[in-house]
């Protein structure tokens, strides 16, 4: 092991332990510095910033973006993030980008049992397969989602993705997001966001590990509005954990690895881009523990719309129209009266693309598992599954309590096309829509 190996490692730890500490709110206009006084006072760039650092703005929002909706970060860094050598094709393994137009887009109903953790050293970004999405890189527009499926860390290596903020949702094992700005670590349960562009790599403290991952290729992630709801409720703004400022300084070799127009480069440096000792600003990643979420739910009969479950949404140019809704399906009372109180059957312009943390989801008695995955296209009918339907229409009313189950959707505006992985995949249940085939004719009509 090379001194800077362990230098770098030492970091790492150091910066483990700091990474226990997170700056809270969401969208805080926040103010980090890891060594005391690398922060300027009263201006961002001063001729010579403290303690021999440079100055960088990143730019996640345009420079002239409503101010509500602006979203920068400046970084005091040991040196800028220019400085490497060019960058160069690598193989996208299993990574793919909108426009998807290798399968033909299908309405059928599709579910995926769980990838399998590789066997093979695998670390995050080898472990992404694409499965499906819609939109276009190039114009900013839609969305793509990804499974990850890996064991082990990522080393030697830093990533960033040009073409999308990352929303990651783990299912299995920790993943230790160590950034530009500072580490965080989220274990099932809990939900990361990358912006767009960051640098980080990933650990994976527990070895093999799974999670889910919707790449938002528009404009950013925020609360949703809360209209006759109030001032409070669903996901409240002090829950979401922002990191405060953790760097390396190290000369050991790293590639940078950009996920640029739907392809991946790598650029050699000769030291760590996570190099950042003091920051302050609104673009930042966060996590968010998806336990503190406030769930509100019908108290009298019939269900809300799930939009009552959304955590976050990403805004389309048509007002209402999410390009992305990350809804969860959380423990919760139901209380109902005359209620059939598991999903309604459903058709809907939005495409629902479902995945499952742990425990069951209220709509199907078998099949859809953790780690698992279903799409419900544009007007696809989907639904409770005979099982369900035959124990709900029966089942005595009185106030039950789901638990143990977090399952979630991305939900989309635009229909969502498949990666042939996704269509060829041994994963995907051939015999999904059976659980449909038994929901028996019960009409009388007198
Ligand atoms: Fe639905």
């Amino acid at each position: 092991m090379t001194q800077d190996t362990k230098t770098r490692k030492a970091d790492a730890r150091a910066g483990a332990a700091a990474a226990l500490q997170y700056q809270p709110g969401f969208g805080n206009h926040f103010v980090s510095e890891a060594v005391a006084g690398a922060l300027p006072v009263g201006r961002n760039s001063p001729q010579r910033p403290p303690h021999g650092l440079y100055a960088e703005l990143i730019s996640g929002t345009s420079f002239t973006t409503g101010r509500a909706e602006n979203r920068r970060t400046w970084t005091y860094r040991i040196q800028p993030s220019v400085v490497h050598r060019p960058y160069a094709r690598i193989d996208n393994g299993l990574i793919r980008s909108a426009p998807f137009n290798d399968v033909e887009a299908t309405p059928t109903q599709l579910r995926w049992s769980p990838p399998p953790i590789p066997k093979q050293p695998t670390d995050f970004i080898e472990g992404i397969v694409t499965f499906g999405g819609n939109g276009d890189v190039a114009t900013q527009v839609g969305m793509c989602v990804h499974i990850y499926a890996a064991n082990r860390s990522m080393t030697d290596r830093c990533f960033y993705n040009a073409d999308g903020e990352m929303l990651i949702v783990p299912q299995q094992g920790r993943a230790r997001f160590v950034t530009e700005l500072g580490i965080i670590e989220a274990t099932a349960g809990e939900i990361v966001v990358m912006p767009r562009g960051l640098r980080f790599r990933v650990e994976l403290p527990d070895g093999p590990s799974r999670g889910y991952i919707c790449e938002n290729y528009g404009v950013a992630l925020r609360l949703p509005e809360l209209g006759p709801l109030g001032s409070n409720g669903l996901a409240n703004p002090r829950d979401f954990l922002s990191p405060v400022a953790a760097y390396e300084d190290t000369r050991a070799p790293c590639t940078m690895v950009a996920k640029f127009q739907g392809n991946l480069w790598a650029a050699a440096m000769d030291h760590s881009p996570l190099n950042v000792v003091a920051w302050h600003g609104n673009f930042a990643p966060y996590k968010y523990d998806l336990a503190r979420f406030m769930v509100i739910g019908s108290v009298s009969f019939d269900h809300p719309d799930p939009s009552i479950y959304s955590v976050l949404t990403a805004p389309s140019d048509v007002p209402g129209t999410a390009n992305i809704d990350f809804v969860i399906f959380p423990p919760r009372w139901l209380v109902g009266e005359d209620t059939f109180r598991p999903p309604w059957y459903h058709r809907n312009v939005m495409t629902e693309f479902m995945g499952l943390l742990h425990g069951v989801y209220d709509a199907k008695a078998e099949g859809f598992l953790p780690g698992g995955a279903s799409l419900h296209n544009c007007m696809t009918a989907h639904g409770p599954d005979a099982e369900t339907w035959d124990r709900a229409s029966r089942a005595e009313l009185k106030p039950h309590k789901i638990e143990d189950t977090m399952a979630f959707m991305f939900e989309s505006r635009y229909a969502m096309r498949l990666t042939r992985y996704a269509i060829e995949s041994s994963e995907l249940q051939h015999d999904y829509f059976e659980g449909w085939q038994g929901l028996d004719r019960h009409f009388r009509d007198a």
